[in-house]
């Protein structure tokens, strides 16, 4: 699906019946690491799965990508499709998008899914080294700011076991444009830190890790889970920053008895 969402062209997918479930992928992803969630769990939900603003098939306009606009852009694609309450499941980038959602729209959340994120912002070199990358990919193209994510994103082991998998997160990290790359850098490089504002959160909250996520360790996790009153954690074991592919399986189990409880 097409519609003109927020000023921009946007691209979705929308299928399956139940609450809806909005699923907000990361940097510098697409909406296509949901595959094994919107296929598997077609029975479970009405799953929207957008592809941001500078991805996928999404526009790419100049500029930068602040958490809260991604929010703006999440909640006008949910008026557009007539949706008043959702599920908001984020991973990492997605997750800061879900928490500046969950923050900006209370009264538009149904149930919130934080996998593998975090509600601390960047410190200053990391914000620095953000801000250079984001040039780069402006300059030089995606490649030489992308590339060295596929040796982060998967655990060791799934990157040793499972080639077809690493080539299907290579192709995905190889279609993302300068544009939604520098725009993304930049909005995260930017974003506040919302650890203090954790508590306010009331809808039910699932808080999802992986042992061996060398991009945002598991500590993350429960810092925000001994945070967000009644949250359950869950941490997938044999898998790194994106569980979500590398064991969905356990993954989907977490969302489904999750969505089975609201
Ligand atoms: C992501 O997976 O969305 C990014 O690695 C998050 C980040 O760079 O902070």
């Amino acid at each position: 699906m097409r519609a003109k969402i927020n000023g921009i062209e946007m691209d979705y997918e929308t299928s399956g019946q139940g609450v809806a479930l909005l699923w907000i992928h990361g940097y510098p992803l697409s909406r296509a690491i949901w595959s094994r969630q919107v296929g598997e769990l077609s029975g479970d939900a009405r799953h929207i799965a957008p592809d941001l603003r500078g991805y996928g098939q999404s526009e790419a306009p100049a500029g930068v990508y602040a958490m809260e606009l991604l929010a703006d852009d999440m909640r006008a694609l949910l008026d557009a499709n007539n949706i008043k309450q959702a599920v908001v499941a984020g991973l990492s980038m997605g997750g800061y998008v879900a928490l500046a959602f969950a923050l900006k729209f209370p009264d538009r959340l149904a149930g919130l899914i934080l996998s593998n994120t975090r509600a601390g912002a960047d410190s200053p070199e990391a914000a620095k080294a953000r801000n250079d990358n984001a040039d780069r990919a402006l300059r030089e193209g995606v490649k030489p700011v992308v590339e060295p994510m596929l040796g982060k994103l998967f655990s060791a082991e799934t990157a040793g076991a499972k080639p077809a998998l690493v080539e299907e997160l290579r192709r995905i990290l190889f279609s993302a444009s300068p544009n939604g790359v520098a725009g993304a850098l930049r909005g995260m490089a930017v974003r506040p830190d919302v650890t203090a504002q954790l508590p306010s959160i009331t809808a039910p909250t699932l808080i999802i890790t992986a042992t061996d996520d060398a991009v945002i360790p598991p500590a993350e996790s429960q810092k925000m889970a001994a945070a967000i009153k009644g949250s359950t954690l869950v941490e997938i074991p044999d898998a790194g920053h994106l569980p979500n592919m590398e064991q969905p399986a356990a993954f989907n189990k977490a969302v489904r008895n999750f969505i089975g409880r609201i």
